[in-house]
């Protein structure tokens, strides 16, 4: 009402306070309608607020496939690439952020139009000539070229970009990917991908290639160049993706329940790959009974000869290893693919919901094979004589401090032992119910801490939050076991 008689009062009096109006009236009508008749917009943001990395991810689109061509050579460590990023505009996005560390752009366009580009740490800000209305799909189309780098985090873990004696390792946790590809590199935005890498063949016979993650739909030998193009049709984190370059004995076969196994193991590591086919095999199978249906087309696992690395990783689908992994360790990394790759964290601070069940399911398949007991494993950290207990109280697994490093004792070690109360507290039927409900329920998609304590105490119909409040965001070792 108010706002009424201030127009009337300027009608006819003052012009140019009423074309200002005026002026004021059409771009709020602008501002307010559909993505049809959008001309302006907003910057999407450059972080998502992740409280542990908040520059990681980017605001204001939602990616669904990425499209990745890249041509690799080991000699000259040179990675050019071309991505093609599909995605939907959340907001009227006036420009938009991709994350990229390192590395050269030589042309950004969007839906094929160029598009200005800026870069600055590890953002890169493509504006395009139009805005995208809310709503919309397009492609962002960046070709990019140089001498991929390695990161460090901050527990001095290396991540990124790995050369190896042979070619190179790409491993993205948490930050990594953005070292070979540009993204928006946060576990909330899964998508599918299509990866092709060309590299030179070395005329080592045809052993010389890149495995990535998903299924080999081609491979065409040129006279000095080998073409893979691998696809992942089901969501995938950033962090998931990997290419190996090398040469590699390759291993294919089925799992009992009919999943194909791709398993590339470099002949500096082992003579040839099939243990590790019939291991990866057996155990897949083995977590198919507790866990659910195995959650994406095909399995395997990639030994690149990396014995420093100190570390492990659940790419998607094909799980790497710098060193022939001992069974634990691939129990570890492929009970990932239910618990971190098919059921993803919304947020980092989430990591224990990977790391917790990856590690509990060790336990697992120790009790299953006939060495100690959940109970006995449990009882050693909680007593600190178990080789991997140092360091588990330092802060609550649920609520991981900023700053932290994303990889610390507690998400494993006490992520576990709190999986192991809720079994004692709910007994094991409704446990491993709670467990395939969770898989069942959050297949392909993301979650949170507090969705699963929610689930636990729906399917047991108990109370549970003291024991949540005690071992998932208590301060130091709890009193009593
Ligand atoms: N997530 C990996 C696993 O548990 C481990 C890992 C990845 C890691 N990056 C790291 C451990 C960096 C220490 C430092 O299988
Ligand atoms: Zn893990």
């Amino acid at each position: 009402m108010p706002q009424r008689l201030a127009l009337g009062r300027t009608r006819g009096a003052d012009s140019p306070r009423r074309a200002l109006l005026l002026a004021l009236l059409l771009f709020a009508s602008v501002a307010c309608s559909g993505p049809e008749r959008t001309t302006v917009g907003q910057p999407g943001a450059p972080g998502v607020e992740d409280a542990l990395f908040p520059s990681a991810g980017n605001g204001g689109y939602d990616v669904s496939h990425y499209g990745l061509a890249l041509t690799y050579v080991p000699e000259t460590n040179h990675l050019e690439g071309s991505a093609v990023i599909s995605a939907r505009a959340t907001q009227d996005l006036s420009r938009f952020n991709l994350d990229l560390t390192g590395l050269r752009v030589r042309h950004a366009a969007v839906n094929g139009v160029e598009a200005r580009f800026s870069r600055s740490e590890g953002e890169l800000t493509l504006t395009p000539s139009h805005v995208i209305g809310k709503g919309r799909t397009f492609t962002a189309t960046i070709r990019y070229d140089g001498n991929p780098r390695t990161l460090k985090d901050a527990d001095g873990a290396v991540e990124g970009w790995l050369e190896t004696d042979d070619g190179a390792v790409a491993l993205g946790e948490p930050n990594g990917s953005a070292a070979w590809f540009p993204g928006n590199h946060h576990p909330s935005d899964k998508a599918a991908y299509d990866i092709t890498v060309t590299v030179p063949d070395d005329g080592d016979g045809d052993s010389y290639v890149a495995v990535s993650n998903g299924e080999l739909m081609s491979k065409e030998v040129e006279e000095d160049r080998v073409t893979v193009h691998w696809r992942s049709t089901e969501p995938m984190a950033s962090y998931l993706a990997t290419i190996a370059v090398g040469s590699f004995d390759i291993g294919e076969g089925r799992t009992a329940d009919g999943v194909p196994v791709y398993v590339a193991v470099d002949p500096d590591e082992a003579q040839d790959s099939k243990k590790l086919r019939s291991s990866v095999s057996d155990i897949v199978t083995w977590a198919s009974d507790r866990f659910g249906p195995y959650p994406f087309r095909s399995t395997g696992a990639v030994v690149d000869h990396l014995p420093d690395l100190g570390y492990a990783l659940e790419t998607q689908t094909r799980p790497y290893f710098g060193s022939v992994p001992d069974e634990s360790l691939l129990v570890h990394e492929l009970v990932h693919q239910w618990f971190g790759n098919s059921v993803t964290p919304r947020a980092w601070k989430d990591m224990w919901l990977n790391e917790g069940f990856a590690t509990y399911a060790e336990w697992l398949w120790q009790e299953h094979t006939g060495g100690d007991t959940a109970q006995q494993v449990f009882d050693a950290f909680y007593e600190g004589v178990h080789p991997e207990s140092d360091g588990i109280w330092d802060f609550p697994p649920a609520e991981p401090p900023s700053g932290v490093r994303v990889s610390d004792p507690p998400v494993y070690g006490r992520g576990a032992m709190t999986l192991h109360k809720v079994r004692e507290a709910v007994g094991d039927s409704v446990f491993f119910t709670i467990l395939r409900t969770w898989t069942a329920e959050h297949r392909h998609g993301n979650a949170d801490t507090a969705q699963f304590t929610a689930l636990c105490e729906r399917l047991s119909g108990k109370d549970l939050s003291g024991l949540f409040q005690t071992w998932l965001y208590g301060n130091g070792r709890p009193a009593a076991a």
